[in-house]
């Protein structure tokens, strides 16, 4: 793997990378988001023993992110198995002097193309904690969806906390590349917006298409009302139907 994401590279981990990321590791701004199983103190043996796996495993899931001078982060994916098969989850974090540039937008992007494209994967999730915001902002810009809240499903830093799982469908990037790639004036579906009811967003838009919500996961019907001749006065109402 070698592929360039705006300033930095995706690439596979080398040995050499160890020093660069026990340097970046050893932060606990960064292991408070990520499993106890992220050690802290991270060690320069946690970081040999940590690639030395990543390397050996075959195919390789795990990569390096890095600068022209050395490893900045990581990003991978473990693979289901048996009949988790076709999916897998997502995971990354990136040294904190370069948060906030973008960098892991792209890098989520990119991996979850290439999954889809080289593993044949069918799906892939992330398990970000609730109170993660910067973490669900990249999952959602790469088109994953929440699923939902899983209350009290982890014990982090001295506290029970929630779990904001969010997922992508192999037919959800198919959908939004079909829109990227011909804009229609509009659509409407269930794909982009399953989530409403967590975000309260029913209408977004992808370059010039509009796209409005048709699917509501309630009792209730959702009634999307618009006229072609004026798009901005469209609504959506919730009827109940007892
Ligand atoms: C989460 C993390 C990977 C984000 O990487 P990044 O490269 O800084 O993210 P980006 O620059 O691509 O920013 C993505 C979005 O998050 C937003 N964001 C970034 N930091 C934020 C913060 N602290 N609070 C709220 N939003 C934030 C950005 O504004 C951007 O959204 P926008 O395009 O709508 O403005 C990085 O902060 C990190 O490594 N955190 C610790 C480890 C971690 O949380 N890993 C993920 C576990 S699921």
């Amino acid at each position: 793997m070698y592929q360039k994401i705006g300033n930095c590279i995706i690439r596979n981990w080398q040995i050499q990378d160890a020093p660069s990321l026990a340097k970046y590791a050893n932060n606990r701004k960064i292991r408070l988001n990520l499993r106890d199983a992220f050690p802290q103190p991270y060690s320069l043996r946690d970081a040999e023993v940590f690639i030395s796996r990543v390397i050996e495993a075959d195919p390789e899931t795990i990569f390096a992110i890095a600068s022209h001078s050395e490893a900045i982060g990581s990003i991978g994916l473990l693979l289901g198995k048996d009949v988790h098969r076709f999916t897998a989850e997502m995971g990354y974090w990136l040294a904190e002097p370069y948060w906030g540039k973008g960098i892991m937008t792209y890098a989520v992007q990119f991996l979850t193309t290439w999954a889809f494209e080289e593993l044949r994967l069918h799906r892939i999730s992330a398990e970000p904690y609730a109170n993660n915001t910067a973490s669900h902002r990249v999952l959602e810009k790469a088109g994953f969806i929440r699923e939902g809240v899983l209350r009290s499903s982890a014990f982090k830093d001295g506290k029970i906390i929630d779990h904001a799982p969010l997922d992508v469908h192999i037919g959800s990037i198919a959908i939004k590349r079909f829109i990227e790639e011909k804009q229609p004036f509009l659509t409407l579906h269930g794909h982009v917006h399953e989530t409403v009811r967590l975000t309260g967003a029913w209408e977004e838009k992808i370059g010039d298409t509009l796209l409005f919500a048709g699917a509501h996961d309630g009792p209730e019907l959702p009634l999307v009302r618009f006229s072609t001749d004026d798009m901005a006065s469209a609504s959506r109402q919730l009827i109940s139907i007892d």
